[in-house]
């Protein structure tokens, strides 16, 4: 178990430059899978995910290692098509796998996936998806199997919008035969992120970022380059971070535009911030002071995995904020570990009404999730005195060395 002893008060001070995204990068991780050759992913982040990802790629027979500063990912020959249920259940994107395997293998033998809890996390949608397309999927208890002896292109309409689904839906219809049409699909940036390596892997596709995505089954190149972007995520949780312990960051690689949601409200409560191409700067010299609104949504909305940070910050702003989960059922397990830390919050599963405190003052808590954890740690870099966050393993699920580069940046942390 990893244990974070944070000390509080020290004003972070300096730049960082942000991570490849987790989020990109695990999609594109289990679209390897449909490259009938060698991939050659840049910026890919190191992050037990990741490591999670590549488990899963070599034990399917893909060969995976380090190559010029990247991961190369040899997945020429014939691919396994089950995945076993020790790696299945440790995240969420290993369902993913699934809908690859199928659209390579015509088959696919999995289990429900692990992840974050965060509430009910059903995959009824990708397994729709899957069937939409010709599949037979037949579930077990938690274990999962599809089948098809061809999979024709559909259409296929989602009935709620999920970033996970509208992956599966894409990586398996690569394999169909003929145009698939997806409905109601998600338009997060990472969607744009999977269609672009699906497009550098040989694939026709149209409408991603919009309602309705076009997509036509199609055989892979042979060899395929690919750059993940930066993390929008990770690259809030940074400016959160700086605005808890009113410093100043500068985010060099920072995907600006992703995060104006984020800006708004962080602008709403004084930090300054000054905008280059893809670089950021964001100064609070003071406390910081507003009272917020802030209701998460899917993309542009206000992003729910950036709740978390935010809700840590206005913890001690100056004001009363509101906030309203509206993407999971029961994501504000953190709270009870803010009100340790001193925190005023009333919540129930889905809103919480945080009414700002001085000071937030350090106090031995456990991490939840992996951006309930960031919370914490954004809480503790704040707080006057130590904290202690046990479980905070969870951090290392998506944040590239965030250990290393806050002491960088002044924080005091030591990690065991
Ligand atoms: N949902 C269903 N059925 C499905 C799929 C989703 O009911 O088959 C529901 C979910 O229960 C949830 C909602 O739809 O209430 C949206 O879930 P979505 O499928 O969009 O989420 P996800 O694909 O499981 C990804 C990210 C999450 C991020 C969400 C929303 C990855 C690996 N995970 O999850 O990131 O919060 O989209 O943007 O991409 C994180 O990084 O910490 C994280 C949790």
């Amino acid at each position: 178990m990893s244990v974070w002893t944070v000390t509080g008060g020290r004003a972070l001070s300096g730049s960082v430059r942000v991570q490849g995204s987790k989020n990109a990068a695990l999609p594109v991780l289990a679209a390897c899978v449909l490259v009938r050759g060698v991939t050659l992913l840049e910026n890919c982040p190191c992050l037990s995910d990741v490591d999670c990802a590549v488990s899963i790629l070599r034990e399917l027979g893909c060969r995976v290692q380090q190559q010029d500063g990247g991961l190369l990912i040899d997945a020429r020959g014939e691919l396994r098509s089950c995945i076993p249920l020790s790696l299945m259940e440790r995240m969420r994107s290993s369902a993913l796998f699934l809908g690859a395997l199928l659209g390579r293998n015509g088959e696919a033998e999995g289990f429900q996936p692990g992840g974050c809890s965060l509430g009910e996390r059903p995959i009824d949608y990708h397994l729709l998806a899957f069937r939409a397309l010709g599949a037979r999927v037949s579930e077990q208890g938690s274990e999962i199997l599809c089948r098809a002896d061809a999979l024709q292109g559909a259409v296929i309409t989602l009935p709620g919008k999920s970033v996970g689904a509208t992956e599966n839906a894409l990586l398996a219809a690569c394999g169909a035969k003929g145009e698939s049409v997806i409905r109601n699909a998600a338009a997060e940036p990472e969607i744009l992120c999977l269609c672009a390596f699906l497009r550098a892997a040989g694939a026709e596709i149209e409408g991603e970022g919009s309602n309705t995505i076009r997509v036509r089954g199609f055989s892979s190149r042979e060899q395929v380059r690919f750059r993940i972007p930066s993390d929008r995520i990770a690259s809030a949780s940074y400016l959160c971070f700086a605005l808890a312990s009113r410093g100043e960051i500068t985010l060099l690689d920072c995907p600006v535009s992703e995060l104006r949601p984020v800006l708004q409200q962080l602008g709403a409560l004084g930090a300054e911030v000054r905008e280059g191409a893809n670089t950021l700067t964001l100064r609070m010299p003071r406390r910081p002071r507003g009272s917020l609104s802030v209701s998460s949504g899917p993309y542009p909305l206000f992003p729910t995995d950036a709740m978390p940070l935010l809700l840590a910050v206005c913890a001690s702003a100056e004001g009363e904020s509101t906030f309203r989960e509206n993407i999971f059922s029961d994501r504000l397990r953190y709270v009870p570990a803010l009100q340790a830390m001193g925190a005023d919050i009333r919540a129930d599963r889905r809103e919480a009404a945080v009414r700002g405190v001085e000071r937030l003052h350090g106090a031995a808590v456990e991490g939840t999730d992996l951006r309930g954890s960031a919370a914490l740690l954004c809480a503790a870099l704040g707080a006057e005195g130590e904290s202690v966050i046990r479980d905070a393993g969870h951090l290392e699920r998506g944040y590239e060395r965030a250990d290393a580069l806050l002491r960088q940046l002044g924080a005091e942390i030591k990690k065991e």
